[in-house]
């Protein structure tokens, strides 16, 4: 009698364990790759955020106001519930907020408002920027990064962002 039917199903029988380890692997990898992926879905997600930072009521027309930006963060796999995440400098156009971030595009230090020559001076190497935003001196690349407002219930949200450092094209960079 022939060897081959009993060769053949021992190597049937082999091929069915090993496709049967690989799918015991599967199942058993999916809890720690969920785990891995899951923090950089979710700060994806957070990319529409809008952050309530001032009441409407306080803000001027005449001069820009700093604020600060605090939400929740999740950074790998923690979560703090409050964050400082920036300043943006506010200013009222009627019923509408302009924002501007207070990081300089140059390398990032925080800029400030001159009230007696109305505008933005960088303390770090001197650039200037206009009460719009506009360079106006100094080696920044380009003007300070506008962030877009809504008013809810008089209150003031941002959606903030940041913007990479010392390139002149805007580019969003979480
Ligand atoms: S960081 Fe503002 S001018 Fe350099």
């Amino acid at each position: 009698m022939s060897e081959e039917p009993s060769e053949s199903r021992r190597s049937a029988l082999k091929v069915l364990i090993g496709l049967g380890s690989a799918a015991v692997g599967a199942v058993l990898a999916l809890p720690g790759v969920s785990y891995v992926v899951d923090p950089l879905l979710r700060s994806a997600g957070k990319r529409e955020r809008w952050v309530p930072v001032a009441d409407l009521e306080g803000l001027s027309e005449e001069h820009p106001v700093a604020v600060p930006v605090v939400d929740e963060q999740t950074d790998a796999w923690t979560t703090d519930p409050a964050v400082r995440l920036g300043v943006v400098w506010l200013r009222k156009k009627g019923e509408k907020v302009h924002a501007l971030t207070a990081e300089c595009p140059h390398l990032g230090c925080k800029v400030d408002y001159q009230r007696e020559d109305k505008h933005f001076a960088c303390p770090c190497h001197e650039s200037k920027f206009t009460p719009e935003g506009d360079v106006r001196g100094g080696p920044a690349p380009r003007g300070l990064d506008p962030l877009d407002t809504r008013v809810v219930d008089g209150k003031v949200e941002v959606r903030f962002a940041r913007f990479r450092a010392q390139v002149a094209e805007r580019v969003e960079i979480g």
